[in-house]
């Protein structure tokens, strides 16, 4: 594993940071407080190629490496999650899924338009009775010979209100348990589905995230991704590498809080002095440098082990679980350098705080990090 970032990916992590800074940080505060979702700022997202940005140019895609998506995501996220996030779950979770596993008509009909940053895609596993616990599947998808019927509700859909493409897992053979769990190509206007409303959140407040329910949808056979039964391993394999995403978001929350603290305790002076002359305030900063960038380095570890083929299972939820307590830790204490002024708005800390909550519950919660961390490591 090498330390330096090619030439290349210098360049790509220097055009996120502009992207960020000049065209997400404007209205990124006003986007938060109304909960709008940051539809132009996605189109132009796409349109630099960072919407489907391992795919193969030959799917429409900028065919760059999981570390170059790991710069990207840090520096999307030190100014805007809700932003961020569309990233994430459009490259990992919908578009690597669909290349990985699809098959050549799905990816010209599906594939190619979400990695051109033509259309969004949203992946659909969690429902009211089934969050941690998966494989616990109440969506059915049942065998009607040429397509399948598609009941049932999912929850706390990220993208569920913008995408056209949803990736929606479902249980076909109930006796079969996890085997018999199905993932389908569902798009948005197909009959029975519909959008419930947009939640109101603590946090990443301008990405639109909406349960989805189905009714009596029919859903053709073709649009099944892999063998019958395959889903869940689906949802697995494509989480490993979401969960990279996500751990990037968290380590760019916390980047971007830290830059912040960092900056203000230089030109706010207490009793005299900068109060980054105080003791105190030097060792949280000290403290959030240190974290941050052993967040950086499992992130970027995990990215490596994916890019040369290794198994990244382990590393992924390792990068997740601390980089997303790092998220929060380092929001916290950045909200606390700013004193009063942290609490409001104009400052940004805030929102960095409770946008950084979410890092810990999506793609798997903490705890169930530990428990694929823990599996991994006892096997
Ligand atoms: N790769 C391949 N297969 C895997 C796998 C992996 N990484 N992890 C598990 N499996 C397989 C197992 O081998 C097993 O299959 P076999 O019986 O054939 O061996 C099957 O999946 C079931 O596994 P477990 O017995 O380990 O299942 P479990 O019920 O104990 O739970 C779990 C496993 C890891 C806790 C899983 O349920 C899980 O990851 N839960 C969290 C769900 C989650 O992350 N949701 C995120 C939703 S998407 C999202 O949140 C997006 C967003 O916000 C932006
Ligand atoms: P639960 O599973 O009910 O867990 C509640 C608490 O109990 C948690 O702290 C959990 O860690 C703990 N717990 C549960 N089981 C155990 C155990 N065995 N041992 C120890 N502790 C345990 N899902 C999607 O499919 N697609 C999306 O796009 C998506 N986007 C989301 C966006 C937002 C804003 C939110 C809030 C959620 C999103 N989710 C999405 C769902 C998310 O993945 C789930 O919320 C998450 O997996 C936790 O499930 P749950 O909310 O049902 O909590």
């Amino acid at each position: 594993m090498y330390f330096d970032l090619s030439e290349e990916q210098i360049m790509i992590r220097q055009a996120a940071r502009d992207f960020a800074q000049f065209e997400l940080k404007p209205g990124v505060i006003e986007r938060d407080e109304h909960q709008k979702f940051p539809a132009e700022q996605v189109k132009k997202l796409g349109e630099l190629g960072f919407l489907g940005m391992m795919v193969d140019a030959k799917y429409g895609g900028s065919g760059m490496d999981t570390i170059s998506y790991v710069l990207v995501m840090e520096e999307l996220s030190k100014i805007d999650a809700s932003a961020s996030v569309v990233v994430s779950v459009n490259n990992s979770l919908v578009c690597y899924g669909l290349e990985k596993y699809g098959t050549e008509e799905q990816k010209q009909k599906y594939l190619v338009p979400l990695a051109k940053g033509e259309k969004i895609g949203a992946f659909c596993l969690s429902e009211p009775e089934a969050g941690s616990d998966a494989t616990s599947q109440h969506t059915t998808a049942i065998d009607m010979g040429d397509y399948y019927l598609l009941n049932g509700t999912k929850n706390w859909i990220t993208n569920g209100g913008s995408a056209s493409t949803y990736l929606v897992i479902a249980q076909t053979h109930a006796e079969r348990g996890h085997h018999g769990i199905n993932v389908l190509i569902v798009e948005r206007g197909m009959e029975g589905f519909t959008v419930g409303p947009k939640e109101n959140k603590l946090g990443i407040r301008g990405s639109d995230t909406h349960s989805l329910m189905f009714t009596d949808v029919k859903v053709p056979k073709e649009n099944r991704i892999g063998e019958d039964g395959f889903g869940f391993k689906f949802a697995m394999k494509t989480l490993e590498g979401g969960r990279i995403g996500i751990a990037a978001q968290a380590l760019g929350i916390a980047s971007g809080a830290y830059e912040l603290a960092l900056q203000y305790s230089k030109e706010r002076k207490t009793f005299g002095k900068p109060l980054a002359d105080h003791q105190s305030i030097q060792f949280k900063l000290a403290d959030m440098a240190t974290e941050i960038e052993a967040a950086r380095l499992l992130c970027l570890k995990a990215a490596w082990l994916k890019d040369s083929g290794q198994s990244y299972a382990l590393a992924s939820s390792m990068a997740k679980l601390f980089a997303s307590e790092v998220a929060m830790k380092t929001t916290i204490e950045a909200v606390q350098i700013h004193g009063g002024y942290g609490f409001v708005k104009e400052y940004h800390v805030e929102r960095l705080m409770r946008d950084a909550k979410i890092t810990q519950i999506y793609e798997g919660t903490s705890e169930i990090q530990k428990i694929v961390i823990s599996r991994e490591i006892l096997k």
